[in-house]
């Protein structure tokens, strides 16, 4: 039995979840996979796509999700992670949840009997991630020589990204200020991953320089779910990284604009990028249920 808590832990299954992505998008597997499965999904944050994507995914591969505020469960009046982990492992197949704090979902996964998947946490955003190289793959068809440009504040999204990047072969760059690099501890790995795959990783808060040879151009909001209180210092240090015209003209000719959702139009991208058309945001938000679905199939299919 395997957790996704990080992108780490599907290192050497990336690819197949990918193509078994593909092949659910285009109706190519059994009707039905996860006929009497059931799907916990805790969320301690707000949530449209992941919430609505896994259980319509879990619906359309035959199971159902039941969706759980934190604020309701008990866990939300403390009870113990143990407790809960222990608990719902004897109800349902696979708990989803989306946390505050990494650490607690790593908790949940090691007393757990059922697979956790994360819907989010400070550190990491993994299946958003997939979602991410599956609308890459269709755009371009290939990783093969691609680039990709996270611009903004080195965030858990970036973090994911920089891990299933050079798995998949591809270079990345970061464009950010100082201060708004992405976690240390997934730099060095995703470094590591990198150089076993030959590919290349550079960090910069210049945008010339990370803006080179890139044929996607990602970035995400400023101030992130939890980041609230330091809203003012955020958009003062990161106004000179918004994406708008002039810098997607640094990124090659061709290159596609990207952005997990939820946006904030004119702040982190403008309208004219974020409407144009080069923008993939709503295939991306699509494939959300597609990578989730492969995601779910992935771990909770029975052998
Ligand atoms: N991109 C993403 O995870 O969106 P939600 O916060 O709406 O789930
Ligand atoms: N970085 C954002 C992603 C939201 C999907 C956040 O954590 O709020």
């Amino acid at each position: 039995m395997g957790n996704l808590i990080s992108i780490c832990d599907i290192k050497d299954d990336v690819q197949d979840i990918l193509d078994l992505a593909i092949k659910i998008k285009a109706g190519e597997v059994e009707k039905s996979p996860l006929e009497g499965k059931t799907l916990a999904m805790i969320f301690q944050k707000s949530s449209t796509r992941t919430r609505v994507s896994f259980d319509v995914g879990m619906y359309q591969l035959g199971g159902r999700a039941i969706f759980l505020s934190s604020n309701d469960l008990q866990m939300g009046r403390g009870e113990p992670i143990y407790d809960t982990a222990k608990v719902l492992s004897r109800f349902v197949d696979g708990i989803m949840i989306r946390a505050v704090e990494h650490c607690d979902v790593v908790e949940l996964a090691q007393h757990s009997d059922v697979p956790v998947i994360s819907g989010l946490t400070n550190v990491e955003h993994p299946c958003q991630a997939l979602a991410d190289v599956l609308t890459i793959k269709e755009h371009f068809g290939t990783f093969e020589n691609k680039k990709i440009c996270f611009v903004g504040d080195g965030n858990n999204v970036c973090n994911s990204l920089l891990l299933i990047s050079p798995l998949l072969g591809m270079d990345m760059s970061i464009a950010c200020p100082k201060g708004y690099e992405p976690n240390e501890h997934v730099l060095r790995i995703a470094n590591e991953y990198a150089k076993e795959m030959n590919t290349k990783i550079t960090v910069s808060d210049d945008l010339n320089v990370a803006l080179d040879n890139v044929d996607v151009v990602y970035t995400d909001v400023w101030v992130s779910m939890g980041d609230e209180a330091e809203e003012l210092q955020r958009k003062a240090a990161l106004s000179p990284y918004q994406v708008d015209s002039d810098l997607m003209n640094l990124a090659n000719e061709g290159a596609i604009f990207m952005h997990c959702l939820p946006a904030v139009r004119d702040q982190e991208v403008t309208t004219a990028v974020i409407d144009g058309p080069n923008s993939v945001v709503f295939d991306q938000a699509e494939n959300r249920l597609h990578a989730q679905k492969a995601i779910l199939y992935y771990f909770l299919k029975d052998e």
